[in-house]
């Protein structure tokens, strides 16, 4: 897989964003980070464009993915003061990558039709496991 010019916001950089974000910037995207704990955004490391809010991650994307507690967090930063969702372009994709449940998948679905943005729910299953230099 390579990049190919795409630019990917990662929104939520903790246990699983953060490795996620690093692997994109492995495989030639353009990479902006996110985290409501800027330090953990930082942690990523090199490469990696850091955003102050969702909306400045999100501007101009061509695909948003949120790693994000619940469904409630998700909703929040993807419509909140400075919600992702104000600043993404109409035809982009949006991951959403947390284990949320069906109701919150369905709600945020809607959301991303009302924005003309493609959903795609993804939500991770098994364990992180650390491995070396990842
Ligand atoms: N870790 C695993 O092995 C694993 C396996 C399968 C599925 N999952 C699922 O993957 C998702 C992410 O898990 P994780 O392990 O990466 O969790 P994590 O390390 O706790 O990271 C959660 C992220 O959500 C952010 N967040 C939480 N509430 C927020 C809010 N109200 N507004 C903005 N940001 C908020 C946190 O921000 P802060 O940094 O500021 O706290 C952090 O960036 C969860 O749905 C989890 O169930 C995890």
């Amino acid at each position: 897989m390579t990049g190919s010019g795409l630019t990917v916001a990662v929104l939520g950089t903790g246990t699983m964003g953060a490795p996620m974000a690093r692997n994109l910037l492995r495989a030639g995207f353009d990479v902006r980070v996110w985290d409501r704990t800027p330090a953990k955004a930082a942690r990523v490391g090199v490469g990696a464009r850091r955003a102050s809010n969702p909306a400045q991650a999100a501007e101009g994307t061509d695909v948003v993915i949120t790693m994000l507690t619940d469904g409630g967090a998700v909703e929040d930063v993807m419509t909140g003061p400075d919600g992702a969702l104000s600043m993404l372009p109409s035809g982009a994709v949006w991951i959403q990558m947390g284990t949320i449940g069906v109701e919150w998948s369905d709600r945020l679905a809607g959301l991303a039709a009302v924005h003309e943005v493609t959903f795609v729910d993804a939500p991770v299953s098994g364990q992180f496991q650390a491995r070396r230099g990842g």
